[in-house]
């Protein structure tokens, strides 16, 4: 059992409009189109191209440290035949190549943090988080990000799981970090995409630009129309009419079977 560090419980109304998704895939389509969208960690870039196709962002933002070339086996394949003998930058930039060269996405090749830091503040509508799955890496990603993404922006986060199950056990710090990024900047979740092997997406937006009420106000709201409800239910009792059909009422139910009356 790896050293998972436990995560802080989410209050419902941060999950009151989460819909759930079947996979990561099926949010693409619900993102809204055109856009500057960043994904942070693109590896070979399979996200990136489903990403370009979908949303058509505006500008696409490619963040990675491109380093990916220097270990010898990715992905149960040898890295130098996965990449075509060439470095993982030289691979990711001959892939999109066209949008390159149209300008409709650039490519940072540096730690994340540092790379999302020099973007302009409020200048990003999605971010897409894929990266070091590490509580400080996501941490500290996010801390950043919330002063980057619009205020009607998302952010996804990829990996929503607690350590790299199936494989390495190795701990992730992803929900730990999110859930504790939701709470103090209070952001809520509106989509939860599932994966095979229950590496989830979850796709977060600023509660209080949609107005989603905490828990108290909305008892209260509820218990202020249970009030009305119970006032209109008494006055509609007090009525003339209400009191000359009583002998009706009361004739029914004595004609109903003993069951139904019980
Ligand atoms: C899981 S892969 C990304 C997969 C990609 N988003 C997709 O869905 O196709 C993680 C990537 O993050 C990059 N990465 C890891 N740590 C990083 C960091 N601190 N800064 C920037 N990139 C990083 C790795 O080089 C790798 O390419």
């Amino acid at each position: 059992m790896p050293d998972l560090m436990e995560c802080p419980r989410l209050p419902g109304h941060l999950l009151a409009n989460a819909r759930l998704l079947p996979d990561r895939y099926e949010i693409l389509p619900l993102l809204p189109k055109g856009r500057v969208v960043a994904e942070i960690g693109v590896a070979l870039g399979d996200l990136s191209e489903n990403f370009l196709l979908t949303c058509q962002p505006r500008e696409f933002i490619a963040v990675d440290l491109f380093k990916l070339h220097e270990i010898p086996m990715l992905w149960g394949k040898p890295t130098a035949e996965l990449f075509g003998n060439r470095t993982h930058g030289e691979f990711y930039r001959e892939r999109f190549a066209e949008p390159i060269r149209q300008g409709r996405m650039r490519v940072i090749e540096e730690d994340s943090v540092k790379a999302i830091e020099g973007l302009p503040d409020h200048s990003v509508d999605i971010f897409y988080v894929d990266a070091d799955h590490s509580y400080a890496s996501v941490a500290g990603e996010l801390a950043v990000i919330k002063r980057k993404v619009r205020d009607d922006g998302l952010i996804i986060l990829n990996d929503y799981i607690m350590n790299e199950a199936g494989f390495s056990n190795a701990p992730y710090g992803v929900i730990q970090a999110t859930n504790e990024f939701m709470l103090s900047e209070n952001w809520e979740m509106i989509y939860f995409a599932l994966q095979s092997y229950m590496y989830c997406d979850v796709v977060l937006r600023k509660a209080s630009s949609r107005g989603a009420a905490p828990a108290g106000e909305r008892l209260a709201a509820l218990e202020q129309q249970n009030a009305a409800l119970h006032q209109a239910l008494e006055a509609m009792r007090a009525s003339r009419s209400w009191r000359l059909t009583a002998p009706l009422r009361s004739l029914r139910q004595s004609l109903r079977p003993k069951r139904e009356r019980t």
